[in-house]
């Protein structure tokens, strides 16, 4: 046998299935002659599937490696900046200096959004979940850019890629603006992405904000943390709705859709709402008890995760800029002293350590996000902010590779056999 064949004896057949190698991380064994033997393979959650060839990210959950187009989330995270990591993303190269600022200059020339959208969004409610508008704000987008739709053309599939990652700031600012029912702010072009976004959300025309440099590098950097992490749950989603041929901005919507639960983008907002539940900490050692109880449901929200298994390296770069945020901004915030005690304990507690169960980079996130006045409900609306040009990269990507197909997962049938129908008499 060859030793990129492997041999699957199922019963009394032998099927040789091919082995696939990328250019780091598990061989695949290719299962699509499956089918055709009369068998599929069963794998919900996707623990051991893969389900595309991506050369955008790479992980080692094992070893806690996270590389975009080949450098490491660390080095990104503390020499670089969102714009040349969107631009990385995209293009598959570092830009060069004349190629950062024109980058630059296009995204920031496409931040402001249709006017019209600020109409439609004068027919959510009030009190609406800023992830339920953002759903709706970002597919609505489909109708505001309908020139730039053709999704077989390359240079119409970046165009909206950078439509995407402009207008998410201005979008997700739009958001909360409209749910604390004060005006929307324009963008401003001599900000830089995240200055503009801070501006954005906490300017007013009584009033302007007083842009921190470090709340600036710490936006950024959360921002660079969840620009992308391969085949999640949201990215996964996005592929799908695109591989039907769906319009750029649908499937963004459907990725902001499957980031909004609890086990995913939801988890930074699950995170403050469980510190403010725990409220003090001498009640932390209750709820690590009720953590560690196997009939209690509850989970250590931003602790874990599905790939890292030892840690997650953006959660040790976000605990630095936690920590310096922290001490710049001198906030004095019971939360934040119950979240500093809890990831003490859960560290040196045997249970979370056994289980490889660490503080998540949401965690960290969560806590930056809270110190500089952004609102719990408007954090997994910053996470879908960060995480578009990962969505658009994969969509892109997906759409360049030659024989591309609708994703189409087959099922184990649990139903009834074919029973006889009995007319109702109506
Ligand atoms: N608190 C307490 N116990 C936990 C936790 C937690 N946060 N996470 C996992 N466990 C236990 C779990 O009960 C199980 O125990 P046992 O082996 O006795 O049944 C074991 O650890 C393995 O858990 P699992 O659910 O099989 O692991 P998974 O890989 O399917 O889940 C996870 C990963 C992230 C969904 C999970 O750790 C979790 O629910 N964490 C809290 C939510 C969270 O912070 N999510 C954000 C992830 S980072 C952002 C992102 O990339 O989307």
């Amino acid at each position: 046998m060859a030793d990129n064949t492997a041999i699957l004896k199922v019963r009394d057949k032998e099927i040789e299935l091919p082995i696939l190698s990328g250019t780091a991380g598990n061989d695949v064994i290719d299962v699509r002659s499956l089918g055709a033997n009369g068998y599929f393979t069963y794998d919900p959650g996707f623990m051991a599937t893969g389900s595309c060839e991506s050369s955008i990210t790479y992980i080692d959950g094992a070893k806690g490696i996270l590389l975009h187009r080949g450098y490491s989330i660390e080095e990104l995270a503390r020499n670089s900046d969102y714009i040349e990591v969107v631009y990385m993303l995209l293009h598959d190269k570092t830009p060069n200096k004349q190629e950062y600022k024109d980058f630059k200059d296009t995204i920031t020339r496409h931040t402001l959004v249709h006017d019209q959208l600020n109409n439609f969004f004068r027919g959510f409610r009030r009190d609406a979940h800023p992830m339920a508008m953002l759903c709706g704000s970002v597919g609505a987008m489909s109708s505001f850019y309908h020139d730039d739709l053709n999704i077989h053309d390359p240079e119409q599939r970046l165009r909206s890629a950078y439509r995407l990652v402009a207008k998410m700031p201005t979008l997700v600012a739009m958001c909360y603006k409209y749910n604390v029912g004060q005006p929307f702010v324009y963008p401003k072009n001599e900000l830089s992405y995240a200055e503009n976004f801070l501006n954005m959300m906490f300017s007013v025309p009584a009033e302007d904000y007083k842009i921190s440099p470090a709340v600036a590098k710490a936006v950024d950097r959360i921002f660079i943390l969840h620009a992308d992490h391969e085949q999640n749950a949201s990215t996964s989603t996005v592929r799908l709705a695109g591989s039907s041929g769906a319009n750029p901005y649908a499937c963004i919507a459907a990725g902001v859709a499957s980031l909004w639960g609890p086990a995913h983008g939801g988890a930074n907002e699950a995170c403050l709402n469980m510190l403010e539940e725990i409220g003090t900490v001498e009640r932390i050692p209750e709820f690590i008890a009720k953590a560690k109880d196997k009939d209690d449901p509850f989970r250590l929200m931003g602790f874990g995760h599905r790939v890292y298994k030892n840690f997650d390296p953006r959660a040790t770069v976000m605990r630095e800029s936690c920590h310096e945020v922290l001490a710049e901004l001198n906030i004095d915030d019971p939360l934040l002293n119950v979240a500093m005690e809890l990831e003490r304990i859960a560290l040196s507690d045997p249970y979370f350590a056994e289980k490889k169960l660490f503080p998540n980079v949401d965690f960290y996130s969560g806590i930056v996000l809270k110190a500089i006045g952004i609102p719990t409900n408007m954090f997994t609306c910053i996470f879908a902010l960060a995480r578009t040009v990962g969505w658009v990269s994969h969509w892109h990507e997906m759409l360049s590779q030659p024989g591309q197909k609708i994703g189409r997962p087959r099922q184990l049938y649990t139903g009834e056999a074919q029973r006889p129908y009995n007319k109702l008499d109506k």
